[in-house]
């Protein structure tokens, strides 16, 4: 065992990524992320907020039983109710965390809480108390620490440790603050509290001015010891410090970053596809160490140093984080067992044998259209699907569009709704423009479309093409993906899907909300 110095690696985007407006997930999706992550090393996983909704305490509750060799964590408002249920759904896990917080700053004090500060560290040390009868892991926020007075910092910590918190962190909620100011303020803390060598110092930086990555570095620079981050970057607005990002600058500068970091990094790259596919934001091309740039060299200049010494140019490996790693997986002629171990492989688990056989009927439609399959296609085989328990109150039963130069493309549409079968048909601008037309006067929903896009999910014209949209409706936000070997097929069950969303759970709370 070394004795190095530890960066505990602990992953939010199954709580704050979810934040993401129309990243929601079903529970069966985030065991698939939670599996992934374990498989990664992950040392924490936040797997919800317990107390939002009955689909969340159900979420965290599958991951505190399933999951054995990460550390199953629920956020929780410093409230009886909230650490009640996050205990509750963490009772079976093997290793667990509350994650108690409350908001520091003067002005959430002032304008959210409405509490007086003595009162706020009153209630921050009643509810950490109260978190450790249930666990010996305890993890205190203090929200928007970041605009937080360094004093008050000082104060409710230390109360907080002298209660049990094993781990502070220190959010940087709005995304407000600068490197070097950062860093500035956990040397600070650190040096000032007289208890803080009995916690683990953390960060949890927003990406509101593209910072978020930077500024958990400086803070880990000045003693930090735990990051919380998340894949992609996902989570409220702009997101969090991207795990893959924080991983790989520790790995590679190790002379400035010399600690143990637990993760499997070969992981990276299919984990951060897991998420893409699942919640459907796309991870731009030019995006560090999972984008599809991130490690092609375009110029001449630089292929030629590449080619005469690898590291004139590059400073890690494709491979080092999982690029490259998929192989053929497998064929038409694959068999069902074959199939079973290789889903099971990529963390999926399908519970009953009419979930395998319809598995296995999608999957050699596909494998006669597309002779070889990846895991990515696999991937997009259950996103969107009712195989894993999704919502399909519209499903696609038919589609014939007739597109040619010079004439108005138009579709027809057959769907089922509820055992029932509608046909109508649409013109538009494009062939996708008129199927969205089609399926809108069967279903009149009324939603504005606020993003459509479409990758190919491997290479090659054969490649199944994966559209992702973005529907609205009365402010509500969800995401839609589809993917077939035809755009447009796939562009109908990416709009199905999210219209089946819209139809599913609504009312959440968010865990910074309203107490
Ligand atoms: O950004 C934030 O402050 C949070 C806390 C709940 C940790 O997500
Ligand atoms: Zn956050």
């Amino acid at each position: 065992m070394s004795n190095k110095n530890k960066l505990v690696i602990f992953d939010t985007t199954l709580r704050d990524g979810e934040q993401s407006p129309g990243a929601s997930m079903t529970k069966d999706e985030k065991l698939r992320i939670a599996k992934s992550l374990e498989k990664m090393k992950v040392d924490v996983i936040e797997a919800g907020f317990a107390i939002a909704s009955q689909g969340d305490f159900e979420s965290v509750k599958t991951i505190a039983d399933t999951i054995r060799n990460s550390r199953i964590c629920s956020l929780s408002r410093a409230l009886d109710k909230d650490i009640d249920r996050a205990a509750e759904a963490l009772r079976g896990a093997e290793a667990s965390r509350i994650h108690t917080f409350i908001a520091t700053s003067p002005i959430h004090m002032q304008y959210k809480l409405q509490m007086e500060p003595a009162a706020v560290v009153e209630q921050a040390v009643h509810a950490v108390k109260r978190a450790r009868n249930y666990t010996d892991d305890v993890e205190f926020s203090c929200e928007d620490a970041g605009r937080s007075e360094i004093d008050f910092l000082c104060r409710i910590i230390e109360a907080a440790i002298d209660a049990g918190a094993t781990t502070i962190n220190i959010p940087d909620t709005v995304g407000y603050a600068i490197p070097d100011e950062f860093g500035r303020t956990i040397k600070t803390l650190l040096g000032r509290i007289p208890n803080a060598d009995k916690a683990i110092f953390s960060v949890h930086c927003h990406n509101d001015l593209g910072l978020a990555v930077a500024n958990s570095l400086s803070a880990v620079q000045n003693g930090a010891r735990q990051v919380e981050c998340t894949i992609n970057g996902l989570g409220e607005r702009a997101g969090n410090a991207s795990l893959e990002e924080i991983v790989m600058a520790a790995r590679t500068r190790v002379d400035l970053f010399d600690f143990d970091v637990n993760i499997d990094a070969t992981q990276i790259v299919p984990c951060s596809r897991l998420v893409s596919t699942i919640t459907g934001f796309p991870v731009q091309p030019n995006k560090a160490i999972v984008g599809a740039n991130a490690f092609a060299h375009e110029s001449g200049i630089h292929q030629d140093g590449i080619l005469k010494h690898r590291e004139t140019y590059e400073i890690m490996q494709a491979q080092d984080v999982g690029w490259h790693a998929n192989s053929l997986v497998l064929g038409k002629h694959s068999g069902r067992s074959a199939f079973r171990a290789r889903i099971e492989e990529i963390g999926i688990t399908l519970e009953s044998e009419t979930a395998l056989n319809e598995a296995f009927f999608a999957f050699k439609e596909l494998a006669d259209k597309k002779h070889e399959i990846f895991d990515e296609d696999l991937q997009a085989l259950f996103s969107g699907t009712k195989v894993l328990g999704g919502n399909e109150h519209y499903s696609l039963v038919c589609l014939s569009v007739c597109s040619e130069t010079g004439v108005i493309p138009v579709s027809k549409v057959t769907l089922l709704i509820d055992g029932e079968e509608r046909t109508a048909q649409g013109s538009g601008s494009g062939p996708v423009d008129a199927t969205y037309k089609a399926i809108e006067s069967i279903v009149g929903s009324g939603v504005n479309l606020q993003l459509y896009s479409v990758n190919a999910i491997t290479s090659g014209t054969d490649s199944q093409g994966e559209v992702t949209v973005r529907l609205e409706l009365n402010g509500r936000i969800v995401n839609g993906l589809g993917a077939d070997t035809d755009i447009v097929i796939a562009s109908a069950k990416a709009y199905l899907h999210a219209l089946n969303a819209m139809q599913g759970e609504d009312s959440k709370q968010h865990p910074q909300g309203d107490v």
